[in-house]
């Protein structure tokens, strides 16, 4: 018998975690009778992830993230009768929009990613709000100062080990350069590369292009961190050396103007910026579309490739507008299945904690319950065997 089958089906029969952990929540319903509001990149794999808390009896009220929200995903989803505030957007006010309208729902519990939603509720507090859970480390950033108003159990998905090496490193690495290859049809061989960041997904971004035959440079304002990229065996050049050599510029490191409009004297003819931070204010495109240097921009749509050609004859192009670029441009894949099949069972765990009052307001902004780490490992290593 033939069958057919997209690519939500492949991705969701990929997730065997997932699969695993919703046959189980099928039995136990950790969220009869509550609400989830997401707010996390609407793309296959957050499928499983919503298809496995709707499994343990949440009904789940989503948005996106800026410029990630994939059409089909969100088609598919309204298909199963869940509540999408999401529009494929790079406007900022339209996205917020979404977001206010999810967290308008009052749901019980939110699954945040960036900070935006639990922002919002900060602001806008309601009596049922649980608590909930936050993917990155840029959400963790903004909403530490929040922490007296918020006072509910929020569990940061991106400080356990687990999202640490999986994810961020290997993943991210694999994709932002599977991406680089994506959106350019270039190679990598005898590139010079640099990577601005040296955290987890800095590490693994310098390793996937220099295993791909590349140069590769580390930029890291923390010098024991840039110690560490010089014993790893990355070039560890200054700043400015390291821009002026670059035929890719890779940005990772989750804060804003690393690339300005002061650097585009220094850019190498030809070069390629690409950014895999949370969000796309690392590199000022924005800038460079207005610098009175460039005098010509042209833009590939379908390639979603912008090139701009200075006054001295140089150009270079930016990879999705700067946006993060595995889940920017044609096709985007995001990471590997694997690293968020792990990342996902995380969030379902910490959210059936929170949904069980097994963790208080002590627990805001805190890491992921060793616990949950170790029990999603086992799985992961069981499955493997
Ligand atoms: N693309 C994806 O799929 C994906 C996945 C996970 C995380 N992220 C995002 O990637 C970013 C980095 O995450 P991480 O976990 O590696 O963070 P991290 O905090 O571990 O590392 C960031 C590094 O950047 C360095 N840094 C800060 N400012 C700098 C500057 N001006 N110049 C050079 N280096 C600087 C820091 O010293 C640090 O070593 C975050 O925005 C995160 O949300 C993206």
């Amino acid at each position: 018998m033939e069958r057919s089958a997209t690519r939500i089906d492949w991705i969701g029969n990929s997730c065997r975690l997932l699969k695993a952990t919703a046959a189980e929540f099928e039995k136990t319903r950790p969220f009869d009778g509550l609400s989830i509001g997401t707010g996390i990149h609407l793309e296959p794999k957050t499928v499983a992830l919503l298809m496995t808390l709707r499994a343990g009896g949440a009904h789940l009220v989503c948005t996106g993230n800026l410029n990630s929200t994939q059409p089909a995903t969100v088609e598919f989803l309204r298909s199963q009768g869940f509540t999408v505030f999401a529009t494929q957007t790079t406007d900022p006010v339209a996205h917020h929009q979404s977001l206010e309208a999810v967290v308008a729902e009052k749901p019980d519990l939110l699954l945040d990613n960036g900070g935006d939603l639990f922002a919002i509720a900060a602001e806008k507090p309601y009596a049922n709000l649980l608590g909930g859970t936050e993917e990155t480390t840029s959400g963790r950033t903004r909403l530490l100062p929040m922490r007296d108003q918020l006072a509910m159990p929020i569990l940061v998905i991106n400080d356990s080990p687990i999202k640490q090496f999986a994810e961020n490193k290997h993943a991210v690495g694999q994709s932002l350069f599977e991406s680089y290859m994506r959106f350019t049809n270039r190679s990598t061989n005898g590139k010079r590369v640099t990577v601005f960041g040296y955290g987890a997904c800095g590490k693994g971004t310098a390793a996937a292009f220099r295993n791909a035959f590349s140069t590769v440079s580390v930029v890291d304002i923390n010098p024991v961190t840039s110690l560490e990229a010089h014993l790893d065996g990355f070039v560890t050049p200054l700043r400015e050396q390291a821009i002026r050599s670059a035929d890719v510029i890779a940005t990772v490191t989750g804060f804003p103007a690393i690339v300005t409009a002061a650097d585009v004297p220094l850019i190498k003819d030809g070069a390629i910026l690409m950014n895999g931070g949370h969000f796309p204010h690392e590199i000022d495109v924005a800038a460079f579309r207005s610098h009175a240097d460039v005098i010509a921009i042209d833009r590939y749509e379908a390639d979603h490739i912008e090139t701009f050609h200075l006054k001295d004859g140089r150009s270079f192009h930016v990879l999705g507008g700067g946006h993060m670029a595995n889940l920017a441009g044609p096709r985007p894949l995001g990471n590997s299945v694997e690293s968020m099949d792990l990342g996902f069972t995380l969030q379902a765990r910490c959210l059936e904690r929170v949904a069980k009052r097994g963790v208080g307001a002590e627990s805001c902004i805190v890491s992921v319950p060793a616990d949950i780490d170790a029990m999603v490992a086992s799985a992961y290593l069981d499955l493997a065997r």
